[in-house]
């Protein structure tokens, strides 16, 4: 950085700890489950000891990222409730694109864009946890009807595209955003940062009340 920049705390150790695991079981979970869908990402199962051992470890490392992300979304889900302010700023999305994002309604810890992620997510990973269990061999899935087992594998297979796709848009914005990164990464923002891009919750952390 050019000039000491004031800085702020955004996460802490634990919650930045809690959104790499998440990510590191994330990353696992789209490699070996595209490996599973297409045989075009067959190959990707030479990471995890070849096609059986995929087949066997992705239901377990998904019931992994299932808890992990549930205990980040738990921390962050009093950040995430959809306030006036949000529709406000939304409405200014135009010029937001253009980046005329100067005098935009003041927002929380999040703006909306985060905060339809953050609900797209815990909708999908519910569902792909609830129809996983339908289809995992040996141990669930006799106990459902060939129908139900069907109907699964169609709601897993949408339920991860989206969820893979609202990543992909998630890394991209978090890179694009200027200064965003290092909040995962070093778990602080610069203090101009915290101004432009969260006006309210800056004013709530420099009173003390917000985190
Ligand atoms: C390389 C991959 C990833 C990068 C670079 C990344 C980056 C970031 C950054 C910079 C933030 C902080 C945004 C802010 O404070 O304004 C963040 C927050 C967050 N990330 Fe990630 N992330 C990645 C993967 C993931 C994955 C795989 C998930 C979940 C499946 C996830 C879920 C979240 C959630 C829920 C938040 C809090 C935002 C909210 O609650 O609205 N991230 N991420």
């Amino acid at each position: 950085m050019s000039h000491s920049a004031k800085l702020v705390t955004r996460y802490t150790a634990p919650e930045r700890v809690n959104h790499w695991f998440v990510t590191i079981t994330f990353v696992m979970l789209a490699f070996s489950g595209l490996a599973l869908f297409h045989p075009a990402f067959f190959f990707l199962t030479n990471l995890f000891g070849g096609g059986p051992w995929t087949r066997i470890l992705h239901p377990f490392i998904g019931v992994v990222m299932f808890v992990s992300f549930m205990a980040f979304a738990l921390r962050m889900l009093k950040y995430n409730h959809i306030t006036p302010a949000d529709k406000q700023w939304l409405a200014r999305l135009p010029d937001i694109v253009r980046n005329h994002d100067d005098n935009l309604p003041e927002i929380g810890k999040y703006n909306i864009g985060q905060k339809y992620l953050f609900w797209t997510l815990i909708i999908t990973i519910v569902l792909l946890l609830i129809s996983g269990i339908v289809i995992w061999q040996p141990y669930f899935a006799p106990k459902f009807s060939i129908d139900m087992v069907r109907l699964a594998v169609l709601v897993h297979a949408f339920a991860a595209f989206v969820a893979i796709a609202s990543i992909m848009v998630h890394v991209s914005a978090a890179i694009w955003v200027k200064g965003s990164v290092r909040a995962m990464t070093r778990g602080t923002v610069t203090a101009a940062w915290a101004r432009h891009h969260h006006g309210q919750w800056y004013k709530e952390i420099a009173k003390g009340s917000g985190k």
